[in-house]
């Protein structure tokens, strides 16, 4: 964090971290990012106090990196704390703050960039203020506790729905099965369908580099004697999956969430033809078992706001809302 941030978001910090406290258990204590283009974006209540401080952080991703498929190729995003009571006038004046800073950056109107506020779910009060500045909700973080039930419903007599019948036993053809590094290619290929279902979206794009940044991913989440990728298989083909990081390599997201240690969900597939039959439940209850086995305290996963088939899914997984991505596309359009 630069030296203006640091200085002024010293102010704010202790309001922010019991206001966070007291909206959501699971929000982290707020922290920074660890580099800022240090501009100084600060709101001052009545009495000359900071009300809101922002720090801005300017993101621009390689040709070669996966991340680049989750989002705009060049990122303004903004770490925004509010000490409150007005949490919605406070971030109201931070975000014209911000968007006179981006006004002025060469570049934010170019097609491919973003303009992104991270804002907690359960911190409603900001809502209104985010819309009016021309902010659209995209990806959320949701989160599951170790513990939290699998919602599935019964089991049904013709389906999978029984994650331990399904677990490895041959019902109807039907095979769950934990992967290896064979079978990287049905890996990438399931990875990349999941990325094409998710850019009608709009906020995740199949780049020319996704497929070769795809690959080193998997082969990242096959590695290992008993990696967290598991495949439904149909009279040998795939026709599913189910892919997770384990802590030691989800230290990138870990900062998100208050419970540790924290795994990251990575991918959810099934076929078109196959679905709402109970094939994607018993993936994740089989997933779910290793990684309670493993002393994991809380799951992540991202989904898109506007997914039809993974938020009502992952809500019944006991996967619930901790953070929104809220963005303006071009950054300059922010109002
Ligand atoms: C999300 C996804 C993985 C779910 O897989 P699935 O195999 O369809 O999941 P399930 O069948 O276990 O559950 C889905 C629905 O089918 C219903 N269903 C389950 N078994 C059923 C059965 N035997 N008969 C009829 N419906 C059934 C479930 O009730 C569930 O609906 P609900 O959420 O309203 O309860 C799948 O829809 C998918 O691949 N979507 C596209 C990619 C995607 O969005 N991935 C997630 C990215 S974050």
């Amino acid at each position: 964090m630069s030296a203006v941030a640091r200085e002024t978001a010293g102010s704010v910090l202790p309001a922010v971290t019991r206001r966070w406290q007291a909206i959501d258990p699971l929000l982290p204590l707020p922290s920074a990012p660890e580099t800022d283009c240090g501009a100084r974006l600060v709101v001052t209540g009545p009495g000359g106090q900071p009300a809101a401080v922002g720090v801005c952080e300017h993101w621009e991703g390689g040709p070669e990196e996966l991340d680049l498929a989750w989002g705009a190729a060049r990122r303004f995003q903004l770490t925004p704390w509010t000490a409150g009571p007005d949490t919605g006038g406070a971030l109201d004046q931070l975000l014209s703050v911000w968007r006179d800073h981006l006004a002025g950056l060469p570049g934010a109107g170019e097609e491919d960039t973003a303009a992104v506020v991270t804002w907690p779910c359960r911190d409603i009060g900001g809502v209104a203020a985010l819309v009016r500045h021309g902010l659209a909700p995209f990806a959320v973080v949701a989160a599951r506790m170790t513990g939290s039930q699998d919602h599935g419903g019964a089991p049904s007599a013709t389906g999978a729905r029984d994650a331990d019948a399904a677990a490895g036993t041959p019902r109807e053809g039907l095979r769950i099965r934990r992967a290896g590094p064979a079978d990287i290619e049905t890996v990438v290929r399931l990875g990349i369908e999941v990325i094409r279902f998710d850019a009608h979206f709009a906020d995740v794009i199949d780049r020319p580099g996704t497929a070769a940044a795809l690959r080193r991913e998997a082969a990242a989440l096959l590695a290992g004697p008993e990696c967290w990728t598991w495949l439904a298989e149909r009279d040998g083909n795939a026709i599913g999956m189910v892919a997770a990081q384990r802590p030691e390599h989800a230290g990138w997201i870990a900062p998100m969430v208050r419970l540790a240690p924290a795994a990251y969900l990575m991918f959810g597939f099934v076929l078109p033809t196959e679905r709402a039959d109970g094939i994607g439940s018993a993936l994740a209850a089989r997933l779910h078992r290793d990684i309670e086995a493993a002393g994991v305290a809380v799951t992540l996963l991202h989904y898109e706001q506007t997914n039809p088939l993974s938020v009502p899914f992952w809500s019944r997984q006991g996967y619930r809302p901790l953070w929104t991505s809220w963005e303006a596309k071009p950054a300059g359009t922010l109002r």
